[in-house]
């Protein structure tokens, strides 16, 4: 009978199980815990009473065995789902580098996703099963976060900066896609409908009308804007390879040219110039729409090296101040 009631959503991707498992595990534990504090509470509360005889109590001094062991047990207890949930969480912020990779805007209040074959769809995702999808994404106006209960996947969707998250679906199905950050009136009705499709299934989907692939439609943008006139003439940096790899800044420092630099680079090119140009570059801050700044990303990336992961610099100078937490500065939306 309890196997009826909807608290548990399928387990429909290759973490799901996972998390599940760390969750149930945290369940038993607690509660394990929560039994021994309460039993051993009830037992001393009975055994040390006040009776005749015995009305006040001792003080009791130098247990140093007992203190190290309701310090260190419990230390140890607690490294479990420590070293447990650190490994999945690193696991489920990097995401493999043969994923499909789809783009993702939010905005209020709809999700719009953008294939790399060109297909577009609004709060719909088509995807294909045993096979690692990475989702790049931004928001147009608040903070989203886009949850699939039955992938066990979150990721805050931010305006003004890409995160990534990825799965690999299991299970054929059509499954739920919330947005879990209140993101004004309508922030309930931000939902939409996942569908995972056999690999040929996927396959027939996309053929359903490609448009113009994204890094099509910004290689198209790149000329319209004018950007060829300095990119392609020496008076700016040349961007042949430049996704993924480090950047030396004319200020001494040292970047890697990932999406958020990018991004940046577009809307506020003075803030940090490539070492040997001037900034002489305009804002296009206002002149490009998030679509559009996607479409520009991809293709820099489609004319970089088919290798290169961000954050992973070929021979660069360490980074100067704290280096980001374990994913990269693109990717994984939170900090643990
Ligand atoms: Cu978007 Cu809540």
């Amino acid at each position: 009978m309890l196997n009826e009631l909807p608290l548990f959503p399928p387990e429909a991707s290759t973490v799901a199980g996972r998390v599940d498992a760390l969750f149930w595990f945290m369940v038993a534990a607690s509660g394990l815990i929560c039994l021994l504090v309460f039993g051993a509470m009830l037992i001393f509360v009975l055994k040390y009473r006040r009776r005749p005889g015995n009305e006040v109590a001792q003080r009791v001094s130098g247990t140093i065995p007992i203190e190290m062991s309701w310090t260190l047990i419990p230390l140890c207890l607690a490294m479990i789902p420590f070293v447990w949930g650190a490994s999945l969480y690193l696991d489920m912020a990097r995401p493999p580098a043969d994923a499909l990779e789809i783009y993702i805007v939010a905005k209020q209040w709809m999700w719009k996703a953008e294939h790399p074959d060109g297909q577009s769809e609004i709060d719909e995702l088509h995807v294909p099963i045993g096979r690692p999808v990475k989702l790049t994404m931004i928001s147009q106006d608040v903070i989203h976060s886009f949850y699939v209960p039955e992938f066990r996947i979150k990721t805050d969707v931010l305006p003004g900066r890409y995160t990534t998250t990825w799965f690999e679906a299991t299970q054929p199905g059509q499954y739920h896609l919330f947005c879990a950050e209140y993101c004004g009136t309508a922030h309930s009705r931000m939902t939409g409908r996942l569908f995972a499709l056999q690999p040929a299934e996927y396959a027939a989907w996309l053929q359903g009308g490609p448009t113009a692939s994204p890094a099509d439609q910004g290689r198209k943008l790149f000329q319209q804007l004018g950007c060829v006139a300095c990119h392609e003439a020496g008076i700016a940096p040349n961007l042949q390879g430049l996704f993924g790899q480090g950047v030396q800044l004319a200020n001494g420092q040292a970047v890697i040219a990932d999406e958020n630099y990018i991004r940046e680079s577009i809307l506020e090119p003075t803030a940090k110039v490539a070492a040997g140009y001037q900034p002489i570059m305009p804002s296009f801050a206002g002149r490009v729409n998030d679509e559009q700044l996607l479409e520009l990303i991809a293709y820099i990336k489609s004319i970089g090296p088919q290798s290169a992961q961000p954050g992973q610099p070929a021979n660069l100078p360490p980074r100067p101040g704290p280096e980001p937490s374990p994913s990269p500065a693109s990717s994984g939306g939170r900090t643990p």
